[in-house]
């Protein structure tokens, strides 16, 4: 009984928190500062220019693709493996383990979407003082120095990138517990007679001369003082116990000429990455933060640990292929810097120094050398993003919690009152049955498939809510089972691992395990989903994971998964949930249909399962304008499906920042509105018809661009290229663009400068492309490339401007949701170069299929404005498919007045067709091509 009440109380005191969430900003002292963190700690404490580190070159072994080489650290005799490959694309690859480790150490699977290609190594050149390594085209190399230990990779007279070139590599080898040894020796004795034979044993076939680095080896590990919580550490109540003692790496990348570095999401921070100098690291560990700050460091849900560097010469990646805890450090040195004691340098240069709490270290280096190709190059290691329904680019509606099926009628039916499309409706934890997932509340969701059918006929969707932490009820179908299968990840005692969260006491679904991802994923069979149908979709949510009671709210790193520890692959396991959920989705159609499923937490590579949005943000301005570069960060390392909630999570937005967030929403990848359980209903019809009218009309834009979207969904899927881009992708080498965070590109063609600022008359705009021109997407007006330009905004406006170059097609016939619209026919905005010439693209297939990719069963096509011609033509000539929309109007944006506009279709006919041109505007009008959108047609204009 006392139990009972404490759990009760527990619980209770979570649902406070909760329930009183709009007062509070978040807890800092539930997480870890560096300095808390005992590995970061000893990490950071390790000082430049000091490295212990040496290469062993007479151990040096070169196969055609691998590079071997052992480095020693001086101090403690200890050995690890250097392994180098030169991979296919121009990146290097960078192991470093433990030679003769105790145990094995992580390395994680998984993320990688194959070995990645190699290419040959050659050696240039050898000497006592290093080795030179050819890395192919354009005088690369690959220059390894002995002592200390330094890899520089250089193009000609450039060293591109430097590594330990300050001396922080640190790599803590595994060692047996002193402390217990010594305690217990008097009784025990011979055990540490018995490691040391373990390690003699395992060098028998060394040769003498390291048998006796070996001995010293051992005498250094004797020697070796142990830190205070290397083996056992505290934070707050929480205890971790650390049973394989310390085991955090560290190493130090220079990029000199360097000055912007950005990417290693997720943080509630600006684009452009800070210096850490003086305060925390970033911190990547996956944490579900309550009510986060914004511009800082801390860890939030998700991580992916890459980093991108981009100066006016070159743009480059960093891959830290590591799931564990991570922290990373960034120093730069400004172009006009003088150093006293050196010469006055004139480079800037940028040092980045990555730690984790274990695992090895491997590193892809990624050499670009253009923003195109760093992506493309990250895409050929973690794969790209997966390639949603046409339908989960729509609008989707939800909030905590639609509480019955009336409630979801009476919402749904209010979109059609107020004339508003959207294509799903989402329903929170409680419409489960005492949060136990994938079952139903039997008082309010009684007849679930009913309440689905009813938006299966009006051609809408819904997603539901599965979490990973599963009611721990013994009358709970999905929890027995994995308890009988055993497949719960387990304490470090060996029993299962058990947690608070929505529930109360949970288990936690070993994902890291096939077998249990491959029955989680079978769960989504419509026969074991009860009241599920076709028009279900999922969401995982709190899969850091979140465990109300644990360290820092999740899970202990001493949890075990099989024989790794949590504290191994912690960042993985969101991941992990998000791939079983979406297979699941995959399976129950046969797979046919591709899924959706929005996911809270993730890794490298989650891009490949789906969505990902920023979590719990707030009603207010300053996290409106920080969902822009968030979004933008996890777009540059491949995750491209990504949105804020609209409106903000906790608090209430006044009606002002609700259209504002519509309007911003509107114009990023995942459109969603959500809301907390406290907060006052904010359908968007509920500020008054003024307030509809506009989210109305910002939602109406979302539709009428939807195939934009799909083509850039498209294309980001086949080639990794992000969808929401800084405006620095596109202009390498314009710098202004290189810290603009407020305003960004959906592909090349669209620039949008969302207003952000409570009250604003005005924003500005920069265009960029000195030379160049941009449209109003609205009103059509012409502006310069390359100026500030000063745009005066009302409550309507969305500033957006379609680049002159391109077309873009639209769908302007709006109705309830984007399948309803699937039929509709195309408008075509062509938006004239100064010289007169456009292109863009259009992509059309079923929307929901993989017959896209399996029976090439899609249109795309190219559309060319030059020579007074537009033209459409294949660019797939292998595809096929049969469409039904029609193109019925083109606008060509800062066009002449023609004398005639004239068709020609492939079967040879010829058509004069009407057209109007608006002088004031310089827009021509072509009315009703009449051509089907998958045909070869031409228009002619005489001038
Ligand atoms: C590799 O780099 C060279 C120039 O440094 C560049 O021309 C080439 O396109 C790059 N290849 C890839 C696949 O990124
Ligand atoms: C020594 O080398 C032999 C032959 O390569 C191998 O079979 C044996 O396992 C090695 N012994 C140890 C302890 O590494």
């Amino acid at each position: 009984m006392a139990a009972f009440i404490q759990r009760m109380s527990c619980l209770l005191a979570v649902w406070l928190a909760v329930v009183l969430s709009g007062i509070q900003a978040v807890d800092r002292s539930n997480f870890k500062t560096c300095i808390q963190s005992s590995f970061c700690k000893r990490m950071r404490d390790v000082v430049p220019g000091h490295s212990p580190y040496r290469a062993l070159l007479e151990t040096l072994e070169l196969s055609n693709t691998r590079l071997t080489l052992q480095l020693i650290n001086d101090n403690n005799k200890v050995r690890l493996l250097l392994e180098l490959y030169r991979l296919q694309g121009n990146m290097t690859r960078l192991k470093i383990n433990e030679l003769k480790p105790l145990r094995p150490r992580f390395e994680v699977p998984d993320v990688l979407i194959a070995d990645p290609p190699t290419e040959p190594l050659s050696l240039v050149s050898q000497d006592e003082g290093g080795v030179v390594l050819s890395l192919g085209a354009d005088a690369r190399h690959l220059v390894v120095s002995a002592r200390p230990f330094r890899l520089d990779i250089v193009e000609g007279p450039h060293v591109l990138l430097s590594v330990n070139s300050r001396g922080l590599l640190a790599f803590e080898h595994q060692r047996p517990r002193k402390d217990t040894l010594s305690k217990i020796s008097s009784t025990v004795g011979s055990m540490w007679d018995t490691i040391k034979n373990i390690f003699s044993s395992s060098s028998e076939n060394d040769s003498e001369e390291v048998e006796a680095e070996e001995d010293a080896e051992d005498q250094n590990y004797e020697k070796e003082e142990d830190q205070a919580d290397m083996w056992e550490e505290t934070f707050k109540s929480h205890t971790d116990s650390k049973p394989n003692g310390p085991t955090a790496i560290s190493m130090d990348f220079s990029l000199p000429g360097v000055e912007h570095v950005y990417g290693i999401p997720e943080h509630a921070e600006n684009l452009r990455l800070k210096t850490t100098d003086g305060h925390d690291p970033y911190r990547l560990y996956n944490l579900d933060v309550f009510q986060y700050e914004l511009y800082n460091p801390m860890a939030l849900y998700g991580s992916v640990p890459v980093l991108l560097s981009h100066s006016t010469q070159r743009t480059m990646g960093i891959f830290w292929l590591n799931a564990a805890e991570t922290w990373v450090d960034i120093s730069s040195k400004a172009a006009e810097n003088t150093d006293s004691v050196q010469a006055p340098s004139k480079v800037a240069q940028t040092d980045v120094r990555w730690i984790s709490e274990s695992g090895i270290i491997d590193v892809f280096i990624m050499l670009g050398p253009k923003p195109t190709d760093v992506f493309a190059q990250y895409a050929s290691l973690t794969g790209t993003q997966s390639f949603p329904p046409l339908f989960a680019l729509g609008y989707h509606q939800c909030r905590w919690n639609y509480k019955d099926q009336e409630d979801v009628r009476s919402v749904d039916q209010g979109f059609d009152d107020h004339d508003i499309p959207y294509d799903f409706i989402w329903l929170d934890i409680e419409h489960a049955d005492g949060k136990r997932y994938f079952t139903w509340d039997p008082a309010h969701f009684s007849q679930p498939r009913e309440m689905l059918q009813g938006l299966v006929d009006k051609r809408r969707k819904m997603v539901a809510i599965v979490d990973p932490h599963i009611k721990v009820d013994s009358g709970y179908r999905v929890h027995k089972e994995i308890r009988s299968k055993n497949l719960y990840v387990k304490n470090k005692d060996g029993g299962d691992y058990e947690g608070w969260c929505w529930p109360g006491t949970s288990g936690y679904p070993d994902f890291t395990n096939p077998e249990m991802r491959s029955w989680w994923a079978s769960m989504f069979a419509y026969d074991q989903y009860e009241g599920s149908m076709e028009n279900l979709y999922i969401w995982n949510d709190m899969n850091e994971p979140s465990v109300f009671n644990g360290p820092e709210v999740t899970m202990h790193k001493d949890a075990l998964h099989g024989s790794w520890e949590h504290r191994d692959i912690h960042n993985l396991y969101g991941l992990y949930v998000q791939m079983a959920t979406a297979d699941g989705l995959i399976q129950r159609s046969g797979g046919v249909e591709r899924p959706f499923v929005l996911a809270r937490a993730f890794f490298a590579g989650s891009q490949r399962y789906g969505a990902v949005w920023t979590g719990d943000n707030a009603a207010e301005w300053s996290h409106l304008k920080i969902s822009i570069p968030m979004c933008l960060s996890l777009g540059l390392v491949g995750i491209s499906f990504c949105g804020a909630d609209v409106g903000g999570f906790f608090k209430s937005p006044s009606s002002e920042l609700l259209v504002r967030w519509y309007q911003t929403g509107a114009y990023q990848p995942f459109f969603r509105a959500h809301a907390h359980l406290d907060t006052p209903r904010r359908e968007p019809w509920l500020f008054g018809p003024e307030n509809t009218a506009l989210i109305r009309e910002a939602v109406r834009q979302r539709y009428a661009l939807l195939p934009y979207w799909y083509l850039l969904f498209y294309k980001a899927h086949g080639t990794g290229q992000p969808v929401m881009r800084p405006l620095w992708v596109e202009y390498p080498e314009d710098v202004t663009t290189f810290t603009i965070d407020d305003e960004y590109l959906l592909g090349r063609d669209l620039l949008v400068h969302p207003v952000t600022d409570e009250g604003s008359k005005e924003v500005t705009v920069y265009l960029p492309g000195t030379g160049g021109v941009w449209y109003d997407a609205f009103t059509f007006q012409r502006h310069e490339g390359g100026q500030n330009l000063y745009v005066p905004v009302t409550m309507s406006s969305i500033p957006v401007f379609q680049r002159g170059g391109s077309i873009i097609p639209r769908k302007n016939r709006i109705r309830r949701s984007s399948s309803c619209m699937e039929k509709d026919p195309y408008t075509l905005y062509v938006a004239l170069s100064p010289q007169g010439t456009a292109e863009g693209e259009l992509y059309i297939d079923d929307g929901h299929t993989f017959n896209y990719e399996q029976k090439k069963q899609f249109v795309h096509r190219r559309f060319i404005f030059a020579d007074s011609t537009l033209s459409s033509s294949n660019i797939s000539p292998d595809s096929q498919f049969s469409t039904a929309s029609w193109v019925e109007r083109v606008l060509i944006l800062g066009a002449h007045k023609p004398s005639s506009v004239t068709l020609k279709t492939s079967g040879g006919s010829v058509a004069s067709l009407e057209f109007d041109f608006d002088e004031a505007t310089s827009v021509l009008t072509v009315h009703k091509p009449g051509v089907n959108a998958g045909a070869d047609w031409t228009l002619l204009f005489q001038w």
